[in-house]
């Protein structure tokens, strides 16, 4: 195995911030898993194991070993009653993912299209966007266990997914390594377009025509591209923040002075109200603090205008949070996690 000392990051975060790994190993085979574990840079540092790098920050050099997840593959398990389901490796990036199902005529992930990222790191912030949050469609995950040394295949109960949490950032926080992810798909398509904009731009691009599982990818992308930066052209790691969930009496007092205010009731009686309107009624679009800025289309969104550091971010993130309770009394909560 070839681990690699002194590396840059700053192609490996989305966000691009700048930063070296101390030591650095490319795994293309989740079977090799065990055999990282007897190196003896795994048994001296701190390890981190990577995917796409869409969620993560890092607060200067990451002092130990980083594993980046390159393993590909995709694989039919079985085929039941309209059910198809297909184990992807964890380091197959999601959006071409997304595109091979749709391109073998299956649906399930027409709505999570353009995500940046890795199916690895699907299930760790159970993804989500449109209507569909990716626990709908995973089967279970395959993971290597680091307390035990084995490979265990985690339900989907047992990945106890909620709004963008997991187990996997939560109770079992860096015990298991994803190496693969089953996802349950269908053989026939069923439309879901309840969520905001969707269904006008359908209703725009498809005239009378019935729309498609692809018709409604395509419509993601264009609904994301138009207010999501790319972090191919300026770093970001999507939402910045999770939506903010508050208790019904504290959601009817803030709709009592701000009658517009967008807020989705909840199963439970809590109210999920949404981050980018309450950053944007602060006036903070556009806002920019050394290289770091709040997009100027999406108030959820930091983007890396000019060489930001950790420092601006850090600062900004903040400035926001402060802000946003100075006026509304509501805490917001980064979504990305912060690498120190
Ligand atoms: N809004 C504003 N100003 C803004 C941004 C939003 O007024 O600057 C308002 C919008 O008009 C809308 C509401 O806030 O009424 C919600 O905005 P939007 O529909 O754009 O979605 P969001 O809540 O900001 C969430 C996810 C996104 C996902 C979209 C679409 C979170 C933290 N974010 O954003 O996920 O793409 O819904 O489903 O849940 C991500 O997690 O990285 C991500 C991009």
């Amino acid at each position: 195995m070839n681990v690699q000392r002194n590396v840059d990051l700053k192609p490996f975060n989305t966000f691009g911030l700048p930063a070296r790994a101390k030591y650095w190993l490319e795994l293309d085979d989740a079977a090799r898993l065990p055999e990282v574990c007897t190196l003896p840079e795994f048994e001296r540092e701190r390890v981190l194991w990577l995917g796409g790098g869409s969620n993560v920050l890092f607060d200067g050099d990451y002092d130990g070993l980083v594993v980046h997840m390159a393993n590909l593959g995709i694989r039919e398990i079985k085929r039941e009653n309209g059910k198809v389901w297909l184990q992807a490796q964890a380091g197959e990036i999601w959006h071409d993912f997304v595109l091979k199902t749709l391109d073998l005529g299956l649906s399930g992930l027409e709505n999570l299209s353009l995500i940046p990222g890795t199916v690895g790191a699907s299930p760790v912030q159970n993804i989500g966007a449109y209507g569909v949050e990716v626990k709908e469609v995973i089967d279970s995950v395959h993971c290597f266990d680091l307390d035990s040394g084995r490979f265990v295949e985690l339900s989907n109960a047992e990945c106890e997914f909620t709004y963008r949490e997991s187990i996997f950032k939560q109770s079992a926080k860096g015990r298991y390594v994803i190496a693969a992810v089953t996802f349950v798909l269908n053989e026939n398509f069923v439309l879901k377009a309840r969520y905001g904009d969707l269904a006008a731009v359908l209703r725009a691009n498809c005239g009378d025509r019935v729309p498609g599982a692809r018709d409604v990818s395509q419509a993601v992308c264009q609904i994301r591209s138009s207010k999501l930066p790319d972090p191919a052209v300026l770093g970001n790691v999507g939402s910045f923040f999770k939506n903010p969930v508050v208790s019904a009496s504290d959601a009817a007092d803030l709709l009592a002075e701000y009658p517009d205010m967008p807020h989705y009731p909840q199963a439970d009686g809590s109210v999920k109200l949404a981050a980018g309107w309450l950053i944007d009624q602060c006036g903070l679009k556009g806002y920019r603090i050394g290289g770091a800025a709040v997009h100027d289309k999406q108030a959820l969104v930091l983007v890396n205008q000019d060489n930001a550091s950790a420092e601006n971010v850090k600062d900004l993130e903040k400035y926001i949070q402060d802000c946003v309770k100075k006026r509304f009394g509501v805490v917001l909560q980064a979504e990305p996690n912060w690498l120190r």
